[in-house]
């Protein structure tokens, strides 16, 4: 079976038990701020589901295309994927649990062909407030599923939702392929995640609300909301083993072998499998009516992380070509004529895979020759330091991946745990936020404080620029909203003067230049010219950032690598902050270019 077909076959199953097609919603959340990338089919429909009346009536289908990101990690085995499509099937008040089980069943055994024996189902067990599922477990009993084929869980296992903090939710029935490997352990089920039990699918039994305080009140809506893995019903209807051996992804890793000039064997399964995933999901969100790029924050981010690692892998490989051209025509061709739209974005996607190639090799670039200068220093047998593989891969963007190989050539060791913790620490750090104050003025430590952060070095030199070299830095204060920065000044600026310094920021970005960070001593930064607080105390050596032709700052870091990060720079306020200083509050607009 192909997978054209299974999706046809799915809808027109539904179709004929009255069920209407709806369209699939972007891969973006439209109107849902609190999930990065849409993940269920029942997103677009949340409003339904709290009672609002659909213009298709009570009983709907469809396939959307989902991104699970903390599934990401799992690419490369068997079943999980970056983009998965999602059967769906909802009844808004109309039919209920038995109808819904039944025909979910119906259409595994009968249309998928799986037999009743290797299907393992889970039920509500309940808590104090919502009542155990009997209902559920009755209808798969009668239905055929054997007593000890059904296993009962709580809240953790068997309760759906909401998708962000408030929304529908309800208690669930899931559905399990059951492989031939034996038991992990006694306790060994379908909660169990050593790959016994494949999920297959879930039956949603959409009847409450959560609100903000966490509190659940009944629906007066009774909805049925079934979701299943498109891709694994069709490893299952082909009796296949994996997901790479469909027609969705076998002419995309035949395509790779031949750009390559690798096989698809035992040794490089694991990256061709990832590089074709990627490159698959880069396409399908590329391509989306939300207009995602590749940028620093959200699904920008989800999607450059994608992009580098596609990237990564095919160096691994040692692909020195960008192919990803060659192998998003591939997917294009695959999925055009169940998604014709992706063929009309196919110049856009072109583009910005090429760009992203260009920009993570220049980063590459400049991370490899300070990896060469660290490990050169080294003796053979000698160990690089923790600290500064981190260092490569925080302030050069140079995986630790790449390090660990250079290291190998070189006959030098990497201090991996040590990595790990600066790594951990680093992870922690930004997530406490707020609270930490870093030197510079970094509140916290994420992708928006880091652009704000480099804005804030252009900004100091564009002041100077315009209003003279004895403005300076009195202090600076970042979160990931805006940025302030106190300089000495004793007028209130012209509107002119602040369009003159928007302007010189704004040039600085659209001339896309990269941001060097040297490490001198604090004599040798005085002498090139550096700005900065000379007064504090330093260690030996310090970091300068040179934005060449703007900007020369002393400065802790952390930079983006490229002015052209940055978006658009807009003064918001100016304002005096205390005698002789004036106070500006800016901001980024990552939309606007
Ligand atoms: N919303 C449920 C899920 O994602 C079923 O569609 O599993």
């Amino acid at each position: 079976m192909t997978g054209n077909e299974l999706r046809k076959l799915y809808v027109s199953y539904y179709k004929e038990r009255g069920h209407e097609l709806t369209a699939a919603g972007s891969l973006v959340p439209e109107n849902d701020a609190s999930v990065l990338y849409t993940t269920a089919g029942m997103q677009p429909l949340t409003p339904y589901l709290l009672g609002e009346e659909h213009p298709l009536g009570k009983r709907l289908v469809n396939v959307q295309r989902c991104v699970r990101t903390g599934d990401i990690e799992e690419v490369g085995d068997d079943y999980h994927l970056t983009v998965f499509e999602m059967l769906g099937n909802w009844s808004l008040g109309d039919y209920f649990k038995k109808e819904a089980i039944s025909m979910s069943y119906e259409f595994l055994t009968d249309k998928i062909g799986i037999p009743p024996s290797k299907l393992a189902v889970t039920v509500y067990e309940g808590n104090d407030i919502v009542p155990y599922d009997s209902e559920a477990a009755d209808t798969w009993i009668d239905l055929g599923i054997n007593k000890n084929q059904i296993y009962y869980y709580g809240d953790d296992e068997n309760w759906w939702g909401p998708t962000g903090e408030t929304g529908p939710c309800g208690p669930d029935s899931e559905m399990f392929y059951i492989n031939d490997t034996p038991d992990c352990s006694e306790n060994c089920g379908p909660a169990c995640s050593c790959g016994k039990y494949v999920e297959l699918g879930n039956n949603v039994f959409m009847t409450y609300y959560k609100d903000k305080e966490g509190n659940l009140t009944e629906l007066e809506q009774k909805n049925i909301d079934v979701g299943l893995g498109f891709e694994r019903l069709l490893i299952l209807a082909n009796h296949f083993q994996n997901v790479y051996e469909t027609d969705l992804f076998l002419p995309l890793i035949k395509r790779l072998e031949q750009l390559s000039g690798f096989k698809y064997d035992a040794y490089n399964e694991k990256s061709f499998r990832i590089i074709c995933d990627h490159v698959r999901a880069s396409v399908f969100i590329l391509a989306d009516s939300q207009k995602i790029v590749p940028t620093n924050s959200e699904q920008g981010y989800i999607l450059r992380r994608i992009i580098r690692r596609t990237i990564r892998m095919m160096f691994k490989l040692g692909i020195e070509e960008n192919i990803m051209l060659e192998l998003a025509e591939k997917v294009i061709e695959i999925y055009c004529e169940a998604y014709p739209e992706i063929q009309s974005c196919k110049n856009h996607v072109f583009e910005e895979l090429e760009k992203e190639y260009i920009k993570f090799t220049k980063t590459l670039q400049g991370g490899l020759k300070m990896a060469n200068k660290y490990l050169d220093e080294l003796n053979i047998g000698e160990c690089l330091s923790g600290e500064k593989a981190f260092k490569l891969y925080d302030t050069y963007g140079f995986p630790i991946e790449f390090t660990l190989e250079l290291a190998q050539e070189k006959d030098v060791f990497v201090d991996v745990e040590g990595f790990r913790l600066k790594f951990e620490e680093h992870q922690k750090k930004s997530r406490s936020g707020a609270a930490e104050k870093f030197k510079g003025g970094l509140a916290d430590h994420n992708s928006n404080t880091i652009r704000l952060h480099t804005a804030t070095h252009l900004l100091n030199s564009a002041l100077r620029e315009i209003l003279g070299n004895h403005v300076y830095q009195k202090g600076s204060h970042i979160n990931s909203e805006r940025l302030r920065f106190d300089f000495s000044f004793d007028r209130k600026l012209s509107k002119e003067e602040i369009s003159q310094v928007e302007n010189i920021v704004n040039n600085a970005i659209q001339e896309e230049i990269d941001v060097d960070r040297m490490e001198m001593s604090l004599d040798d930064a005085k002498k090139i010219g550096a700005i900065g607080a000379f007064e504090s105390k330093y260690e030996d050596t310090i970091n300068v950032y040179k934005i060449p032709g703007y900007s020369l700052e002393i400065c802790g870091g952390p930079h983006v690598s490229n002015t052209s990060e940055l978006g658009f720079f807009k003064i918001i306020k100016e304002q005096s902050s205390s005698s002789g200083v004036r106070r500006i509050k800016a901001i980024l607009d990552l939309d606007k270019k």
